[in-house]
C-alpha cells in the first residue's frame, strides 16, 4: 500500500459498494483521491459509504457522460479508477440507451479526455464476466468465446475494448478486470435489480425469506469486496497489466442453496424457499458459472483470500450496525426513459 502514498487517484462511481471500499483503502494508503460520481438514484453511490473518509477526499457529483466534466477531472490523475457503471442487467433490457450511454460511450469520453489531457494516467476498468454469457465451458478462463445474453453485456464488451484500443494505439496504460459475483459492506441493498447477492443479504439482514429460483442448484463463485479491491490496486500498479483483461474469481464454486444456508447461519435469522423462476429472469440466467483467474495469479500475483464464511461474517456484523442507510430510501424504484 505504500505504493500509493502521495499519489493522485481519481475514482469514478467512488460513492458506489465497490469504489467506496476502494476510496477507503486508498484514503488509508496517504493517496490524493478524487471521487467522482453522479450519484443517481437507481445506482449504488450512497454518501454513507464514503462517510469514514469524507474529510480526506475530493468528492466531485458529476457524471462520466460529461465530456467537458471528464476533460477538467482526469488531469494530472496518476491514476483512473474506472468503476462508474450501470450494473443491472435486467435495467439494461427495460433501458438499453442508458446503459449504452453510460457503459459504452462515456468510457469512451473518459479515454478521448485521457487521450488529449493526460496520456500517462494509469487506468483500470472494471468489467464484469457476465459478457461470457452461458459458458462453453468451466472455469471460464480468458480465452471462452464471448455470447452476453443481455444488452449490458453488449455495453460492457465495448466498453472493455475502448479500454485495449487506446492501450494499443496511444499508448495509455489500460488493464481491465472482469468481476464476478462480489459482495460486503456498502452494497446497494434498496432494490432487488443488480445481482442476487445484495438482495439475499438484505432479506437475512431482515430476518425475512428469501425465494430461491429453480432448485437453487446453479453454481457460481463470489468474491468478499477487500479482494476485489486489492486485484484493482494491483492492476493499477503493475506495468504488467496495461493492455491486459483478467477474469476474477472466488475460491470454488458454490451453490445458491449453500450460499442462502452459509447466510442463514452466519445472521442467525433469516430463511428461503424454493419457487419457480420468473419468465423474465429465466431468459437472461446463465445457470452454472465459475471462473478461472489462473492467469491473475501468474501474472500479477492475485489471489482471493478472504474465504465466504469470513466474509459473510464481516459483511453482516456492517450491516448490523447501519442496515437502515441502506433501506431507507427502498421503496418503487421506477425507470426513467
Ligand atoms: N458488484 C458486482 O458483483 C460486480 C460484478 C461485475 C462487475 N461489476 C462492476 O464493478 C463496477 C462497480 O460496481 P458496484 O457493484 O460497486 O456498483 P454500484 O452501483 O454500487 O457502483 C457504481 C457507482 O457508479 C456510479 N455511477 C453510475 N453511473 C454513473 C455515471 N453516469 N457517472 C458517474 N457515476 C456513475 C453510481 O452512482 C455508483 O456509485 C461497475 O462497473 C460494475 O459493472 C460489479
Amino acid at each position: 500500500m505504500q505504493f500509493y502514498k502521495g499519489k493522485k487517484v481519481m475514482v469514478t462511481g467512488g460513492c458506489g459498494f465497490i469504489g467506496s471500499n476502494l476510496v477507503i483503502r486508498l484514503v488509508e494508503a496517504g493517496a490524493d483521491v478524487t471521487v467522482v460520481d453522479s450519484m443517481i438514484d437507481e445506482y449504488g453511490g450512497n454518501l454513507h459509504n464514503i462517510a469514514p473518509v469524507k474529510d480526506d477526499i475530493r468528492l466531485n457529483i458529476s457524471d462520466v457522460r460529461d465530456r467537458v466534466a471528464m476533460q477538467y477531472l482526469i488531469r494530472g490523475q496518476e491514476f483512473i479508477f474506472n468503476l462508474a457503471g450501470q450494473v443491472s442487467h435486467i435495467d439494461s433490457m427495460h433501458d438499453p440507451y442508458t446503459d449504452l450511454e453510460i457503459n459504452a460511450k462515456a468510457q469512451l469520453g473518459v479515454l478521448e479526455a485521457c487521450r488529449y489531457y493526460n496520456r500517462d494516467a494509469r487506468l483500470v476498468l472494471t468489467s464484469t464476466r457476465q459478457i461470457y454469457g452461458k459458458p462453453h465451458y468451466m472455469p471460464v478462463d480468458e480465452n471462452h468465446p464471448l455470447d452476453p445474453v443481455d444488452v449490458n453485456g453488449i455495453n460492457c464488451i465495448a466498453g472493455e475494448w475502448y479500454h485495449l484500443l487506446y492501450n494499443k494505439v496511444y499508448g495509455i496504460p489500460a488493464a481491465v478486470l472482469r468481476l464476478t459475483n462480489t459482495y460486503g459492506p456498502r452494497q446497494l441493498l434498496k432494490h432487488n435489480r443488480q445481482g442476487f447477492l445484495g438482495w439475499f443479504i438484505r432479506l437475512v439482514a431482515e430476518d425475512k425469506q428469501i425465494q430461491l429460483y429453480g432448485d437453487g442448484a446453479q453454481r457460481r463463485d463470489m468474491n468478499y469486496v477487500d479482494d476485489v479491491v486489492d486485484a484493482i490496486l494491483t492492476a493499477g500498479k503493475d506495468n504488467r497489466a496495461a493492455g491486459q483483461v483478467y477474469n476474477l474469481a472466488g475460491d470454488e464454486p458454490i451453490s445458491l442453496k449453500e450460499i442462502c444456508e452459509k447466510m442463514i447461519a452466519t445472521a442467525g435469522k433469516g430463511s428461503f424457499k424454493l419457487v419457480p423462476w420468473p419468465e423474465e429472469k429465466k431468459k437472461i440466467d446463465i445457470g452454472d458459472f465459475y471462473g478461472d483467474c489462473s492467469k491473475i495469479t501468474n501474472d500479477l500475483g492475485w489471489v482471493p483470500k478472504v474465504s465466504i464464511d469470513e466474509g459473510l461474517k464481516k459483511t453482516f456484523d456492517y450491516y448490523e450496525t447501519c442496515l437502515n442507510e441502506y433501506i431507507k430510501d427502498s421503496g418503487e424504484h421506477t425507470l426513467k426513459p
